[in-house]
């Protein structure tokens, strides 16, 4: 059993900590949003995470997992403390660092005893070097000796639980074989397979491995929006490619592109450290271009559906940038909504759960459903942008009724085109006949 403070609880501090706990760790999850923490204390969970709260609350009940706002007492108190904070996307496109910098001076400023700091957020190669030095720069006593270890996280939101209890594999990046020994035990009850490096390349693999599965997402979109003009199915052409599996199947579902917190952040940041070392990263460039593009496609595609989106009553399915999470980040409706009601369009949108978070970020004119079928209630269109569930298992034939006329444009490819054909819905998709 190791002591371990997270500092920063959000999505991947609050559920890396708790699976630490489920594996019988001690662990401190800290933050300096009050409020987070507090809802936390009184047992509810500030983001939706299937499976979140249950395991949050047997740990916590175990005593094995508990909160804080007071970072410097539990650093003091743990032997090991991971950075989980915020790396977001800066105006330049370069990893904004200020959260991460600030963490490490509290780190430094609490340095009681020997520790190993673990840098678990995103972060530009080099910048387990500037955590160290500024460690060093601020403890007390020069005296009291510490490593920086990188150990970049992989998991999925919506699917986040999972993805660490089984996690395929944990990359430690150290400065010391001490430090690389602590980290390796720390998830030996995870079952997993260590690969130990050093921090650059630890660092580099996080950005490698997210840019590599944003890349599969932009080729087979290409693919699609050819395979849209030679009258091919991208489906069946992502099942037959992806049998082979030096490529593959997964990550070559076709769409609107990707969104979310992390692929259009951390290829941004990737072609900006590319830049900056004078290395023009021409793939990733093509792939940032190629998903910008993609959704625009939507907007051409509900265009050609309707003739004019002018005056057109517009319902909007799936706000989440993908199922089973409320995260708004990056989310193709933030750009499609605004488009939509720019161009004289009326909207109401409707999603599972992310309603709450997208009307803080969407015009105010956008109107909300309560659940599919009140959202498509007269509605001249119907506009899929997230494949939940509940929007992949509606009654077909009762949102033909409800719609004024039948059209479904599709960003994710929820049905089969013999099933919207056979009820008389005009199936707009990505990468499939009309
Ligand atoms: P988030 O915004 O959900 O959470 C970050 C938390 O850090 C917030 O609660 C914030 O209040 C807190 N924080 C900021 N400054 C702090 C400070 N000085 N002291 C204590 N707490 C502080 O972010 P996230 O989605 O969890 O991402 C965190 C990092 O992990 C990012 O670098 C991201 O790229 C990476 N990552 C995210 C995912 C994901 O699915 N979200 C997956 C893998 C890696
Ligand atoms: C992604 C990675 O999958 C994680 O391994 C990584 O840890 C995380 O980023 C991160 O660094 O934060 P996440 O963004 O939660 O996880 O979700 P994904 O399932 O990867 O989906 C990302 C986006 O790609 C979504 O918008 C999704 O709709 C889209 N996508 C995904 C596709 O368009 N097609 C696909 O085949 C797969």
């Amino acid at each position: 059993m190791k002591k371990v403070a997270v500092i920063g609880t959000g999505y991947v501090g609050l559920v890396s900590g708790t699976c630490f706990a489920e594996i019988g760790h001690q662990v401190i999850c800290c933050d300096i949003d009050r409020r987070k923490i507090d809802l936390l204390k009184s047992g509810i969970i500030p983001i939706y995470e299937p499976g979140l709260e249950e395991i949050v609350s047997s740990n916590t009940e175990l005593g094995r997992l508990s909160f804080t706002d007071e970072i410097g007492a539990a650093i003091q108190a743990s032997d090991i403390v991971f950075i989980a904070v915020g790396t977001p996307m800066s105006a330049t496109g370069e990893a904004d660092l200020t959260y991460v910098k600030a963490v490490a001076k509290t780190i430094g400023e609490n340095l009681n005893s020997y520790k190993v700091v673990v840098t678990k957020s995103t972060v530009p190669v080099g910048t387990g070097r500037l955590v160290a030095q500024t460690v060093a720069e601020n403890r007390p006593d020069s005296s009291v000796e510490f490593d920086v270890v990188s150990n970049p996280e992989f998991l999925r939101e919506g699917t986040a639980i999972a993805d660490c209890m089984n996690m395929e594999r944990a990359v430690i990046g150290a400065t010391s074989d001490k430090a690389a020994k602590i980290i390796a035990e720390l998830h030996e009850p995870f079952n997993t397979t260590i690969y130990i490096t050093n921090l650059e390349s630890a660092e580099m693999i996080k950005y490698a491995a997210n840019a590599f599965l944003a890349t599969k997402i932009s080729f087979i979109n290409e693919i699609a929006n050819l395979c849209e003009r030679v009258g091919a199915d991208v489906t069946e052409v992502a099942a037959g490619v992806g049998l082979d599996s030096r490529i593959g199947a997964k990550f070559l579902q076709a769409g609107i592109g990707y969104g979310g917190s992390c692929f259009p952040k951390d290829t941004e940041a990737l072609k900006h450290i590319a830049t900056q070392n004078n290395y023009e990263f021409k793939i990733i460039e093509s792939v940032i271009d190629i998903n910008h593009r993609q959704r625009l496609i939507m907007l051409d595609k509900i265009k050609e559906a309707l003739g004019s989106v002018q005056g057109k009553h517009i319902a909007v399915l799936g706000l989440a940038f993908k199922p089973n999470t409320d995260d708004m980040r990056y989310a193709p409706s933030l750009d499609l909504i605004p488009a939509l009601l720019e161009m004289g369009a009326t909207v109401t949108a409707y999603d599972p759960v992310a309603i709450p978070e997208a009307s803080k970020q969407l015009p105010a004119e956008t109107e909300y459903g309560a659940n599919v079928y009140d959202t498509l209630r007269g509605a001249d269109a119907c506009m899929i942008l997230t494949e939940w569930n509940e929007i992949k298992e509606m009654d077909l034939t009762r949102a033909r009724e409800l719609l004024r006329a039948p059209i479904v444009v599709d960003g994710r490819n929820c049905f089969s085109l013999q099933e919207m054909e056979e009820l008389g819905l005009a199936y707009y998709s990505v990468g499939r006949p009309v």
